[in-house]
């Protein structure tokens, strides 16, 4: 009988998504290793992490450091970055930026995850893709699409590799969400954009970490290799 308390690696825990899933899983008694590159206070039942995700040395110690002391249930990648900007001007220093976080990073997440997750007879990955990977967008660096169709792609071959170890791997596709991140659009087309949506309003942290916590859960036992929308409708893919 395995007695360790039931464990989960959330990446990007500093930010209003990550924090979001932290007290989520904190909330039902689980051990968290909250891991980003800023700064994150310890509370108890939490433990940081200081990670860049772009380096796989620190995000391979990430694993087995939540291994060690912990039944490790899931692993959430949920780092990323974000650069406003008109497309025309979008610079090459941005573009290997954003990818090397929010594609490369999500890729030593994921093969990190698979590994440890596979070793432990099974587990679930869940990662954060984002509506701009499905339909791009203007106003934003065209890296940040593309770098989350990536995730949509790379989670669908790690769903397909996970699936022989127990190992089910799906990502969330949001739309845009109140936070700081949007907020980088400034006020007006933020409203813009949220009046654009059929619901009328921006997507909230509490109703992304919700569908995360289905597929990062027990109870999803089928749905493998799934990039679910989360928009309020603005995207249906059929
Ligand atoms: N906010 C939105 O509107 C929105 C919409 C769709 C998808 N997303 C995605 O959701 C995820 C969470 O975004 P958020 O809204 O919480 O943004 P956020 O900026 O609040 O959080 C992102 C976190 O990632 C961390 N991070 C950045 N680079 C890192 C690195 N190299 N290593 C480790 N951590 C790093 C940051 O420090 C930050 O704490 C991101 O992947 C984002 O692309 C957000």
């Amino acid at each position: 009988m395995d007695d360790r308390p039931r464990g989960v690696v959330v990446t990007g825990a500093a930010g209003d998504l990550g924090r979001t899933l932290c007290r989520s899983f904190l909330g039902d008694g689980f051990a968290v290793y909250a891991a980003d590159v800023a700064p994150i206070d310890a509370v108890p039942g939490l433990v940081p992490v200081r990670v860049d995700v772009t380096d796989r040395g620190q995000v391979l110690g990430l694993a087995d450091l939540a291994s060690r002391d912990t039944r490790l249930e899931a692993w959430v990648n949920a780092a990323g970055i974000f650069v406003a900007c008109a497309v025309d001007d979008a610079d090459e220093a941005s573009w290997h930026r954003i990818l090397s976080v929010n594609l490369t990073g999500t890729y030593h997440g994921c093969a990190a995850a698979l590994a440890t997750l596979a070793r432990a007879g099974g587990g679930r990955i869940v990662n954060v893709g984002s509506i701009s990977g499905q339909l791009g967008g203007t106003g934003v660096h065209p890296a940040y699409g593309a770098s989350k169709a990536g995730v949509h792609a790379l989670t669908k071959t790690y769903a397909l590799e996970g699936a022989r170890h127990g190992v089910l791997c799906n990502a969330v596709a949001p739309g845009l969400l109140e936070g700081s991140m949007s907020r980088e659009f400034g006020d007006r087309r933020r409203d813009r954009l949220a009046q654009a949506n059929p619901m009328r309003r921006l997507g909230r942290m509490d109703e992304i970490a919700g569908v995360v916590r289905f597929l990062a859960g027990p109870s999803n036992t089928y749905v493998n290799g799934a990039i679910v929308p989360v928009n309020g409708g603005a995207y249906m893919p059929s």
